[in-house]
């Protein structure tokens, strides 16, 4: 079994995850520094977000140059340091690699900026009235996805900010310039990657008009995504290394394809279907309370339909992109212990392998900025502009990104309740919420009911019982919008897990008969179980179990 399968995924944004030079900016020897937490929390691989070098329009996802480190970050020597040092803990890192699209200030652009043919032809570039882009599309962060270079007489194509440029992958030389970035670092010694809205790289033949939407439909799993991968993978010999893709506007058949294993493309996908239940109409900047039905749905879908064609899922809530879950589908304020956890259960126990974005394993909260002057993420403060063109009042349009922005996320991690909660010994980047007061790991080390110790209970779990790796999975409770409930079996083996998504009691339409099972882990204190268990308490979670080995009886 690839070990993928029974690991869990660190997920840090070094911006924002320790300061060790006092800047009041998260580096890499500040993660060097926090290795042995990062050990303590049992996690197999680190992935890290972008530290290359970058003008950080969008905070590293726009490289200038894929084979050095930003020096606000660090050296080569401390990423040297970095890998060797987590590999002396048993720990992998995954890199990040940005390979839709590279920054304007990229080298390749620069040349084809001065007209030079052979880097025009690494992007995409069009001829066209100047007062007309060649298409309709939009750029994922708001306005028209095209730019017009006049001494070039052409537009070029950016599906994400202006200064974040598509790349041609029908030109060979650009996907033979990628291949080199990955052999560099796989040189170095990085055991994974992830790689950045993968699933964008092919573009159609033919850029027409989206008379139906934003043009996604053209280019989301474009004609030639999965040649290009697989091109990518065989030439790089990275199929047998830890893989993700994120998959943007996706579906579950290109997602088997993607992750099965049998393809030689990547070891796993993130789609984001689960993360959209409480948009509007689909719309992320239009708030709406979670639909737990559909996101109950959407969760079977994936889940049974990747087990059917052995395809695989990253299973996760919280990343750099969005918003804190405990703020989005827990209730921060009343049962922030208990829905945080809650939360925690639905996903570790998934079939899959899940990830945990630097925090919220302390359940950190959305920050609560509500000035527009807090905000750094691109995005929201786009969004912020076009909501008010819309005709939003500023208040209803703070109180969109209060909830929807990306800098929710990127808030610093919470390490202790002095001043600058631990991160930094200056003011950092970012505003820290209040709370990290009571917030922070040093607290929760201390208290073994924190959900910090109980995210580790999960981690280990995974590690130590095949069924939580290898089983199948069958949902319940499909009827019942409040329970999230499912089941794992392996052989005679069972996992039963009961969450109430909800902040009410909820009695269950079909009692669970406990006869046979052990509790495995839960959020309310362990009582004597009865013979049945009939009713679920806020935000509970019970996980029982029949039989179950762990992998060293195997
Ligand atoms: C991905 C990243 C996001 C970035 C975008 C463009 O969605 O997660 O942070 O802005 O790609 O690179
Ligand atoms: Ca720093």
């Amino acid at each position: 079994m690839a070990d993928f399968r029974r690991s869990t995924i660190y997920q840090i944004y070094p911006k924002s995850f320790y300061d060790s030079n006092g800047d009041g900016i998260g580096d890499i020897r500040g993660i060097i520094e926090k290795l042995d937490y990062i050990k303590s929390l049992g996690v197999d691989y680190i992935w890290s977000t972008p530290f290359f070098v970058s003008p950080l329009n969008d905070n590293g996802y726009d490289v200038a140059d894929y084979k050095k480190i930003n020096p606000l970050f660090g050296t080569m020597a401390d990423i040297e340091e970095l890998i060797a040092k987590a590999k002396e803990r048993g720990i992998g890192l995954m890199f990040d690699m940005v390979f839709n699209h590279t920054s304007t200030q990229h080298e390749w652009f620069q040349k084809a900026l001065s007209g030079d043919k052979e880097y025009m032809d690494y992007y995409i570039f069009k001829d066209g009235d100047p007062k007309n882009p060649p298409t309709n599309w939009q750029s994922k962060f708001g306005g028209s996805a095209w730019e017009y270079v006049p001494a070039l007489e052409k537009w070029y194509l950016h599906l994400f900010d202006v200064t974040q440029a598509d790349l041609n992958w029908e030109n060979p030389r650009v996907r033979e310039e990628l291949k080199d970035v990955i052999r560099f670092w796989k040189n170095k010694g990085v055991k994974g990657f992830r790689f950045d809205v993968v699933n964008l790289i092919s573009k159609p033949n033919v850029f027409k008009d989206d008379t139906l939407g934003d043009g996604r439909r053209f280019y989301s799993d474009g004609p030639h995504v999965h040649e290009f991968l697989k091109e990518l993978v065989a030439d790089t010999g990275i199929d047998k290394m830890i893989t993700v893709g994120e998959m943007s506007s996706t579906n579950l058949d290109n997602c088997i394809r993607y992750s099965n294993p049998d393809e030689k493309e990547l070891s796993m996908c993130f789609n984001f279907h689960h993360l959209k239940v409480d948009y509007k109409d689909g719309n992320k900047w239009e708030l709406m309370n979670a639909d737990y039905r559909k996101l109950k749905e959407l969760f079977e879908i994936w889940q049974t339909g990747m087990e059917k064609q052995n395809g695989w899922n990253a299973v996760f809530w919280c990343n750099h992109d969005q918003p804190r879950i405990v703020s989005r589908m827990g209730d921060e304020k009343n049962y922030w212990k208990q829905s945080a956890k809650m939360l925690a259960t639905c996903i570790h126990l998934l079939r899959g392998t899940p990830y945990i974005f630097q925090g919220e394993e302390l359940g950190m909260t959305n920050p609560g900025y509500n000035d527009i002057s807090e905000y750094r993420d691109v995005e929201s403060i786009n969004y912020y502009n076009i909501l008010l063109k819309e005709g939003k009042t500023q208040k209803d349009a703070l109180a969109i990104l209060e909830q929807r922005s990306r800098d929710n996320s990127r808030s610093p991690m919470q390490w202790n309740s002095e001043k600058y909660a631990g991160f930094s010994e200056c003011n950092p980047w970012i505003g820290i919420p209040d709370n990290h007061k009571y917030i922070n790991v040093a607290a929760q080390e201390q208290d073994p009911d924190s959900i910090l110790n109980y995210y580790k209970k999960l981690i280990h779990l995974r590690k130590q019982y095949a069924i939580i790796q290898e089983g199948a999975i069958e949902f319940l409770y499909q009827k019942q919008p409040e329970i999230f409930g499912y089941k794992r079996l392996l052989d005679d083996q069972e996992l039963l897990v009961i969450n109430n998504l909800t902040g009410g009691e909820v009695v269950l339409q079909k009692p669970v008969i406990c006869k046979g099972y052990a509790p495995l882990i839960g959020n309310y204190p362990h009582e004597i179980f009865g013979n049945t268990l009939e009713t679920l308490k806020p935000y509970e979670s019970i996980v029982l179990s029949k039989g179950i080995k762990s992998t060293d009886e195997i």
